[in-house]
């Protein structure tokens, strides 16, 4: 099994560079994210006072779907709007309506630590909305398989930081079922005091698999996307079999 080594946090960045040199060759990879941030559009209400912000926001993307988002990284990369860290953000408190997190839970080590930052600057019912890799038996093989991140289910959870923690200092940690041990399977419960666990939605992803995701080869051509998203459709009904993406909301108390 994969170990999360030792790695500086530049990693991210040597990431984030890569996968924008390869996002303009994958099509339908391009295509499968428009429908995952149109999924997360949808729960995003406008009507809620206070700014919708994204932490993590690696390229960038999430603008093509939602323009007025702000965007954010650890790295002060220049197509971004600013630079945050989620152990420390610079929002005034009760200031952002929605923060969304697309990949970016199961690099945090210290869940609860984050998770109360994220409460200090959300307002009152405002939204925090993850978007992650669903642990389910196709998960498990596909991201345990042909992904570098270790999966991590037996990893122990570190869900505070320790008191010596400086955000500054915050290494490379991945863990790709971190969203799916706390939220699907149950393991934050007791844990969530000051939220509420809005929606927990296990997504077959099928079609995003066959596109190869940023590392891999692109399966697929139009027809076999259309092929894939048909079966999508029904492996929609045994998510605990076929999920590859979870869609989290939690609502600030
Ligand atoms: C797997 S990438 C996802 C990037 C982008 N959201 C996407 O879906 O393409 C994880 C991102 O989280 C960022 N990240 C990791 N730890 C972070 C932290 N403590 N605060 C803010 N961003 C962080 C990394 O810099 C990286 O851009």
């Amino acid at each position: 099994m994969k170990k999360s080594a030792a790695l500086p946090v530049e990693q991210h960045n040597v990431e984030i560079q890569r996968n924008r040199a390869r996002w303009a060759s994958k099509p339908y990879l391009q295509e499968n994210y428009r429908r995952f941030y149109r999924w997360i559009a949808a729960r995003i209400d406008a009507s809620r006072p206070g700014i919708l912000v994204e932490l993590g926001s690696g390229m960038g993307n999430i603008k093509e779907v939602l323009p007025q988002c702000i965007t954010t990284d650890l790295f002060p990369n220049p197509w971004l709007d600013r630079q945050e860290n989620a152990y420390r953000l610079s929002f005034a408190d009760n200031s952002v309506s929605h923060l969304v997190l697309f990949d970016v839970w199961h690099h945090l080590r210290y869940p609860g630590t984050a998770l109360r930052e994220f409460h200090r600057v959300l307002a009152p019912g405002g939204r925090l909305i993850l978007f992650e890799p669903a642990i389910s038996w196709t998960g498990r093989l596909v991201y345990g398989l042909c992904h570098h991140e270790p999966v991590g289910l037996k990893d122990t959870l570190s869900w505070e930081a320790p008191p010596e923690f400086s955000p500054e200092n915050v290494d490379y940690y991945a863990a790709q079922g971190l969203a799916t041990r706390l939220f699907w399977w149950g393991e934050a419960r007791g844990r969530l005091e000051g939220w509420r666990l809005h929606e927990v939605t296990p997504l077959p992803c099928f079609a995003y698999f066959a596109s190869g995701g940023f590392s891999g080869p692109q399966f697929s051509g139009r027809f076999s996307q259309g092929l894939m998203r048909g079966l999508d459709r029904i492996a929609g009904l045994c998510p605990r079999a076929f999920a590859g993406r979870l869609l989290v909301v939690l609502e600030k108390h």
